[in-house]
């Protein structure tokens, strides 16, 4: 049973880091808001804690996990041979949601890195994570606090949901701000390649080293790249999903028709949707709505992408809640970090694109 300490997000209380410092010291399993989701941490160097994780998550040990520091002092201990755009990339954007892939050095447990010369490393921008890597003293691994395959958590509440039996203290500061994770920037080869898209935008790495590249780039064709270990099903919903993406304009007819013959089939639908979706959809469904076989979830909007990115999630995990058959879900504009909620529905929707 998890102990859970609520905190406040700005200036959380002293004591209750060092509680959860202590315990990540002693190799428990500490679940802890960053400024992207919530990160089920372990002491980095402990192979029996990051075992335990392993199990905790139900995660294929195929996948590797990023280790969070304080600050990029510490970075050097932790890789090597790390190249002059790193550090322009982490002077511009640690504290922040940018995950670097440098070559490991030994010290890194290979059941960390799943067995890659590699170690994915960020310092996190919240400052309860800040604070417990401060009284830690040691990096911790964290992958994000979801059972493997459920929708990443942005509140405590979505991490007890999932890991109530498997973590030992919850650090609660509320939900996550950006609500999607970190950009994950592989930059072992040259020149750099984005292998998630994440909190910081592809526009905005390209100001700091302007060779990076996009998996598009890298793959013309447009089926979703995982990063190694990230199944395309990483973030699959209960219910199916298929996923709908093209202007306002375009999309409301489309979607208009596959609710009603969805519905047609005997099916009950669920509608993820930005605001602007929603207002389009509304009186062309009025009639399956009123008799209860669509149910809406607004995520954001389309005016406003940072907001999609920090609703998203939750919808996801409302909706799969809810008794529907199928989830019809809108992404938002593709670019800045509408890219990444693009990235986390395709995975969800398994394939299944409607480009309208
Ligand atoms: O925002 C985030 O990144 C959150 C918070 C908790 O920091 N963490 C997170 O961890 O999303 P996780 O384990 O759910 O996703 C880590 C991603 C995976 O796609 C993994 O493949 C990639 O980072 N990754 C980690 N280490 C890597 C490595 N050495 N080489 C390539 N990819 C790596
Ligand atoms: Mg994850």
């Amino acid at each position: 049973m998890a102990r859970i300490l609520v905190v406040d997000p700005v200036h959380p209380d002293p004591q209750a880091i060092a509680s959860a410092g202590e315990e990540i010291r002693r190799g428990r399993l500490v679940a802890f808001p960053t400024e992207t989701v919530y990160g089920l941490g372990a002491h980095a160097f402990d192979t029996a804690a990051i075992e335990r994780l392993f199990q905790a998550k139900g995660r294929p040990a195929t996948d590797p996990m990023i280790v969070h520091i304080a600050s990029v002092s510490q970075l050097d201990a932790l890789a090597q041979a790390v190249p002059a755009a790193a550090r322009d990339l982490a002077l511009a954007f640690w504290p922040g949601p940018l995950t670097l892939v440098l070559s490991k050095r030994h010290v890194v447990p290979d059941s960390v890195t799943a067995g890659r010369p590699t170690v994915g490393v960020r310092v996190p921008a919240h400052p309860v994570a800040l604070a417990l890597l401060h009284s830690a003293g040691v990096p911790i691994a964290a992958p994000s606090a979801n059972r493997f395959s459920r929708p990443s958590p942005t509140s405590a509440a979505h991490v007890l949901a999932d890991l109530q039996d498997a973590v030992d203290l919850v650090l609660d500061a509320g939900a996550t701000p950006i609500g999607v994770e970190s950009t994950v920037l592989d930059l072992t080869m040259s020149p750099p390649v984005v292998r998630r898209p994440g909190g910081v935008t592809l526009e905005r790495l390209l100001e700091v080293v302007p060779t990076v590249m996009s998996r598009a780039d890298v793959y013309a064709d447009e089926t979703p790249q995982p990063a190694p270990g990230q199944l395309l099903r990483h973030y699959a919903p209960q219910h199916p999903l298929t996923l709908y993406v093209g202007t306002v304009d375009h999309l409301a007819l489309r979607l208009s028709e596959d609710v009603r013959s969805t519905v047609a089939r005997g099916l009950k639908v669920g509608v993820l949707a930005p605001a602007e979706d929603l207002v389009l959809l509304a009186p062309r469904v009025a009639a399956v709505a009123a008799a209860g076989r669509v149910v809406t979830r607004r995520y954001g909007a389309r005016r406003d992408p940072p907001e999609s990115a920090r609703d998203l999630f939750r919808a996801l995990r409302e909706l799969d809640a809810e008794d529907v058959d199928v989830i019809l879900a809108v992404g938002p504009e593709p670019e800045g970090i509408g890219a990444a909620v693009i990235d986390r529905l395709t995975r969800a929707a398994e394939g299944r694109v409607v480009r309208a």
